[in-house]
């Protein structure tokens, strides 16, 4: 498990201010290796018969599919949308086409889960404001050498959305993360703008309402190289991307969402 965190005024007035922080060295060595080991032994098990569902950011074709819709109360693997070729085929070994897997390691795996309940991240999102911290969504995210794809712009509570919006996001880096390798992005205090947009789940369909169609200044983005171990806390509203993965290394993280349970969660949020 990890130490307690250092989350102190200084982070805080960081958060408040930017929307995100860093704390560089947030998990250890052993613990960066034990839930990367438990990561490729799920990529490992994965075969393309227990069904198949490419993820993507830039289309949503997921959106409708069942499979996705599912993994809201499972644990599924989603290919990168650049793991075939022409013919269909798969461009590398299958475990290096996963794109993410998904989306509730936080209560049925048996690593994941116990690392996402521990004392230490109960605290530290109470020490970011959240009265009542309910992990609601996780996710290993590959970001496969080569074909690892870009997240495009969003905000995490167009898509766990509550009234306030209470939503923060936990970025675990349990490989380092480079501009190379597709970091993360972020548009600092950005976060103070409002909600651009919430995914709606309507009978198993799901779209987009757009709440505010003004444009993010992308020129402000900054990228947040971090070496393994590294947490990155993100504000709910606070824009952010990756770039697609053009180098030799993959750019794995463990993504965990929480919401405060003192706050209406909408019966049309997609993850039920
Ligand atoms: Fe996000």
């Amino acid at each position: 498990m990890p130490s307690a965190p250092t989350f102190d005024q200084t982070l805080r007035r960081e958060f408040d201010r930017q929307g995100y922080f860093v704390i560089e060295r947030y998990l250890s060595e052993a613990d960066c290796q034990r839930l990367r080991a438990q990561a490729l032994s799920l990529a490992a098990g994965y075969e393309l018969s227990d069904g198949a569902a490419v993820f993507s950011t830039r289309t949503h074709a997921h959106g409708a599919q069942r499979y996705f819709l599912d993994s809201a109360r499972d644990v599924r693997c989603f290919l990168e949308e650049d793991a075939r070729d022409a013919n269909g085929d798969l461009r590398q070994p299958l475990r290096q086409c996963i794109n993410k897997i998904g989306h509730a390691l936080h209560d049925l795996d048996p690593v994941f889960g116990p690392f996402s309940h521990s004392d230490s991240v109960r605290d530290l999102a109470e020490a970011m404001g959240l009265v009542e911290p309910k992990p609601i969504q996780s996710m290993v995210i590959f970001k496969q050498p080569r074909i690892g794809g870009e997240v495009v712009w969003h905000q995490d509570a167009t898509f766990l959305y509550t009234d306030p919006v209470s939503v923060v996001g936990f970025w675990f880096a349990l490989e380092a993360a480079t501009v190379e390798n597709g970091c993360l992005q972020v548009l600092p205090g950005r976060h103070r703008d409002g909600l651009k947009r919430r995914f709606i789940r309507v009978d198993d369909q799901t779209r987009f309402e757009t709440l505010d169609s003004s444009r993010w200044d992308l020129s402000e983005a900054v990228s947040l190289e971090v070496p393994e171990g590294a947490l990155v806390g993100l504000h709910g509203l606070l824009p952010h991307a990756s770039a697609p993965n053009s180098g030799p290394a993959s750019r794995l993280a463990y993504s965990l969402h929480l919401i405060d349970g003192q706050c209406h969660y909408p019966a049309d949020n997609w993850l039920q």
